[in-house]
């Protein structure tokens, strides 16, 4: 079996490097395409057995499955490049905002949309299931290879299987755009915190990231239902305290910007 990958980016890279390093895939099985090939050189000194190239169609003759991570307006150029050496290849795709009936246009084989988060970036061999993947299938692809791409990314991230592409939008927004989001809101607050203690960003972020692993755990086992966080905002507001007045806070003011946000980021995905 020869997979091949089209875009050495940020999720190409965070696929490629989760595959070899967690020795999900023998190297001299993987060929990885990009544009721009100096991008590859420390991949290929990392792991020399991998096939890497900066020609598609190539990659597209010798791969069984292919992923394509490149830019989203560029996806349908690409697969339209290499279409004509797939014969019912499955096609992978993390493109955001493009939609099958898009792709069947220019390619009408078995297609998978699966969106990851960088969230799943390979840290250590050691429990090494971080962040989200989600996965639509389109109706060519087949038991056999649904199968095997749920299963060889569920070694790495935690795959969710969305059962229509209708929920990718929303979805994608909560696992793959939150992780910045997130680390805006640690951002900020260290950065507060520095400009008004004696405390340095390390410090600050030191305890803001304890109390957020702390807050997942406790929102996460066995409580994967939305009275958990009730649960726990009830148990840390004492009434009249700190808490509940900076909750109080919050409350207001972030339904207001929720929706605002949901509204840009919805314009954007289709802007794609
Ligand atoms: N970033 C995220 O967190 C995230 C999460 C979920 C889904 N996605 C989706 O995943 C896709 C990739 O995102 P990304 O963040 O990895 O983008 P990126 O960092 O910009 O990477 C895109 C890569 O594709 C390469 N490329 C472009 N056209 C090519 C072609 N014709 N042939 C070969 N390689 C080509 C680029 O090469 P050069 O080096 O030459 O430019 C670049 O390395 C996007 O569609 C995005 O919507 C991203």
């Amino acid at each position: 079996m020869k997979l091949g990958i089209i875009g050495y980016g940020r999720i190409g890279q965070m696929i490629s490097e989760n595959l070899l390093k967690l020795n999900l895939i023998n190297p001299d099985e993987l060929i990885i395409s990009n544009r721009n090939m100096k991008k590859l050189n420390k991949i290929k000194e990392d792991f020399p057995q991998i096939t890497i190239t900066d020609n598609n169609k190539e990659l597209a003759q010798s791969a069984d499955k292919i992923i394509i991570s490149v830019e989203s307006h560029e996806l349908l150029d690409v697969l339209g490049q290499i279409k004509e050496e797939l014969e019912n290849t499955h096609i992978i795709h993390t493109c955001a905002g493009i939609s099958f009936d898009d792709i069947k246009e220019v390619f009408d084989g078995p297609v998978t949309v699966i969106i990851p988060s960088l969230a799943s970036r390979f840290q250590q061999r050691e429990n090494p299931q971080k962040g989200i993947s989600l996965i639509v299938h389109n109706d060519k692809v087949n038991f056999l290879n649904s199968t095997s791409i749920e299963t060889l990314f569920n070694e790495f991230t935690y795959v969710k299987i969305l059962p229509s592409e209708n929920d990718l939008e929303i979805a994608t927004i909560l696992t793959s755009c939150a992780p910045a989001f997130i680390s805006l809101m640690v951002k900020k607050l260290s950065d507060y915190t520095v400009d008004n203690s004696s405390l340095d960003y390390s410090e600050a972020k030191y305890l803001i990231i304890k109390t957020l692993i702390g807050t997942n755990e406790n929102l996460s086992v066995d409580k994967l239902n939305i009275e958990a966080c009730e649960d726990m905002i009830d148990s840390v507001c004492t009434p009249g305290g700190i808490t509940e007045k900076g909750v109080k806070h919050l409350d207001a003011v972030l339904d207001k910007e929720i929706d605002q946000l949901f509204e840009i980021l919805f314009k954007r995905y289709k802007d794609n």
